[in-house]
């Protein structure tokens, strides 16, 4: 495996008296891909906010690219929070701005970039989430697939190595999903992210383990013979705050655990 992107070691927290991360530990190799399953309530979006430093665990250790973010003091955590983007659960853009203005923010917020190359940055990053005609519409005049690709692209234009992924596809028909795998797997595949997917969708897992995105077909294609390429996809399932499973695509789709089983059917 290549050296850790994202690790986590014997990560617990609990609100206030109820434990909700138990004795977690985990590790991504860069470029490679987990897959972050469990029932509602089991911990999957609370483990992404410690991943990214916006909740401290009570015990453990979290490392982004080799440094723990633990003892980190704010200040200390913004230069390893720009390495990671994430796309939040309810997709929340800023109803009040135009998707321009939505996709300039972290760049202006952290004075990234000045007013010209601004724009060219954020014409660039929505014309990979193929949105760029909708540039100066408001967030209310998007269907929620535009609205989800609409906050990848906020989320992507600060060249992130790193993306979680919460329940990008919760929600979306099976069509529109697909057009958000497209996204994660050309983010993989031409910008060789990390990335971290919450899915309850077993069909996101399938058509990211199975297929690469072809720049020349502009689409995603079977991984044939570039599968020994393609970095490692990896599982992981929470039970009410503990890693019930982990495993390889192979273990998964093969493991004879009963709730596993269930999750599979
Ligand atoms: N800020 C918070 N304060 C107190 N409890 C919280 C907080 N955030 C999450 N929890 C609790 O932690 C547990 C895990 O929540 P989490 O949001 O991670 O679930 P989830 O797996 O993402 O569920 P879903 O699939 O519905 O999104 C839940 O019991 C939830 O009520
Ligand atoms: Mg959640």
């Amino acid at each position: 495996m290549p050296g850790p992107a994202i690790e986590l070691r014997n990560v617990s927290l609990a609100f206030d008296a109820k434990r909700v991360l138990s004795n977690i530990s985990l590790a991504l190799g860069e470029g490679e891909t987990l897959f972050l399953l469990g029932v509602t309530g089991s911990g999957k979006s609370v483990l992404l906010k410690v991943m990214l430093g916006l909740l401290k665990p009570d015990e453990g250790q979290v490392f982004i690219e080799g440094r723990d973010l633990v003892p980190l003091p704010d200040e200390q955590l913004q230069p390893l929070r720009r390495r990671m983007g994430i796309v939040f659960q309810e997709g929340a853009l800023f109803d009040s701005l135009s998707v321009f203005e939505n996709v300039a923010y972290r760049l202006r917020d952290e004075h990234l970039a000045d007013e010209a190359a601004l724009e060219g940055r954020v014409r660039e990053v929505l014309r990979f989430v193929e949105m760029e005609a909708a540039l100066e519409k408001a967030p209310a005049e998007l269907s929620g697939g535009m609205r989800r690709r609409v906050a990848i692209a906020r989320t992507i234009i600060s060249n992130p190595s790193i993306m979680l992924y919460d329940s990008p596809t919760g929600g979306l028909d099976p069509v529109t999903c697909l057009t958000i795998n497209l996204l994660i797997a050309k983010m993989r595949d031409l910008q060789h992210v990390t990335s971290v997917v919450v899915t309850q969708r077993l069909q996101d897992a399938y058509e990211l383990v199975n297929f690469v995105y072809s720049e020349e077909k502009h689409a995603l294609v079977p991984v044939d013979g570039a599968a020994s390429r393609r970095p490692a996809t990896r599982f992981l399932m929470l039970r009410e705050g503990e890693v019930y499973f982990q495993g390889n695509e192979q273990e998964f789709v093969h493991s004879t655990d009963p709730y596993v089983q269930k999750f599979l059917a």
